[in-house]
């Protein structure tokens, strides 16, 4: 691995730990480096929170070490006033003379306009190193500027002979205890979470996270004619949840009601209106139907399912994804559960 690319990768880890915490903001981690010694660090933690770039910044008290410094930064400096000023006034102001970006920022305010003022005021700039990795750092935030909707993970546990339901299921669960774990640390993850409303129905899914620590994401779900009544947990006013429906209806304490045309192909509508909502991600967790309006209109960027230790022989078969379509990125076991994700779009690692 090349020098600069050592420090990069570092900013990469430390931007992890913003993972679920930073929406609708990007995931950022900053080094800065002297003669091959890390000085400082940052990462952006929290939402509303100071940026990775000025925390690195000001961790260090005797400003003369920052005398023929770089700094290393997952993505373009910030060139606006938003919840804090902006990093590349920090930047300039702090006489840092060497800027490592990994990856230029997509949105409209900054998109290259941090790279060409630090530029103009004589910082050397270097761009896109381990670009590729810094994207995927902010897959959701890229998808999100990019393609105008959240970047969408189908998510589903299928039996070993392929059935995601069945009279014969115990418990009303196929995947082990491991598997589902899993599953509440992803939705800490996500932003939104989606299901259908025959899911509400027979599951009566809380779509909350019990399993892991972090926060809850915004409950989604499609009821056309608002059949499901309030006895329900995903209507029990515990957390935001969203509800599409063709009928009119006044919102409730955390729970908004929002009209779309059923005449119309409503997977668009909603994504349009979570856009507007600054959702940037979006984890559909069934049934079948709502699975397959998004495989049909080939609307998803990741399908992770859980091949699971049961036999069913009957009941509702699950969704299928073309093998051209989706590329395994990842197979491994989860006790006695096989986990596989596939990505509809590839990438060099
Ligand atoms: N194993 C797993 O991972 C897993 C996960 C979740 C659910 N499940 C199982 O899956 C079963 C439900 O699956 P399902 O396919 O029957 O139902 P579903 O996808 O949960 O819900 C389908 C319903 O959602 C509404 N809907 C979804 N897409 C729509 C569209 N494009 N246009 C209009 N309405 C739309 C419709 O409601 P209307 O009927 O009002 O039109 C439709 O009947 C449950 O029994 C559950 O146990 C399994």
């Amino acid at each position: 691995m090349k020098y600069k690319e050592i420090f990069m990768k570092r900013a990469i880890q430390l931007a992890k730990y913003g993972l679920g915490l930073t929406s609708p903001n990007p995931m950022v981690g900053c080094v800065i480096e002297r003669n091959g010694i890390i000085l400082s660090e940052g990462w952006h933690y929290k939402k509303e929170m100071y940026h990775a770039e000025f925390l690195a910044i000001n961790n260090i008290k005797d400003e003369c070490l920052l005398f023929n410094c770089t700094l290393y930064v997952t993505l373009e400096p910030c060139v606006h006033f938003g919840e804090t000023p902006p990093c590349v006034d920090l930047i300039i102001k702090k006489n840092i003379p060497r800027v490592v970006v990994g990856i230029q920022d997509p949105c409209d305010k900054v998109k290259g306009l941090g790279i060409k003022k630090l530029k103009k005021y004589g910082i050397e700039v270097i761009e896109n190193v381990l670009m590729d990795k810094c994207r995927i750092l902010n897959k959701r935030f890229f998808t999100f500027y990019e393609k105008n909707r959240p970047y969408i993970i189908l998510k589903w546990a299928q039996s070993n002979d392929g059935f995601i339901y069945s009279e014969n299921i115990k418990d009303n669960r196929i995947s082990g205890i491991h598997a589902r774990q899993l599953n509440h640390k992803w939705r800490s993850e996500e932003d939104g979470i989606l299901v259908g409303r025959k899911t509400v129905l027979n599951d009566n899914p809380k779509l909350n996270v019990r399993k892991w620590f972090g926060k809850n994401p915004v409950r989604i779900f499609i009821d056309q004619k608002l059949s499901i009544s309030n006895s329900h947990f995903i209507l029990d006013g515990s957390q935001y949840t969203i509800v599409f429906t063709e009928k009119q209806k006044k919102n409730q304490e955390n729970i908004e009601y929002i009209q779309i045309s059923f005449e119309k192909k409503i997977i668009n509508q909603i994504l349009n209106f979570l856009h507007k909502k600054k959702i940037l991600s979006l984890i559909v967790e069934g049934g079948k139907k709502t699975l397959e309006n998004f495989i049909q209109e080939n609307i998803w960027d990741e399908c992770r399912t859980f091949i699971c230790d049961v036999v069913l022989k009957s009941g509702l078969k699950a969704p299928e994804i073309t093998e051209i379509k989706g590329i395994v990125s990842k197979k491994m076991n989860l006790n006695k559960d096989q986990l596989i994700i596939k990505l509809n779009y590839q990438f060099k690692n």
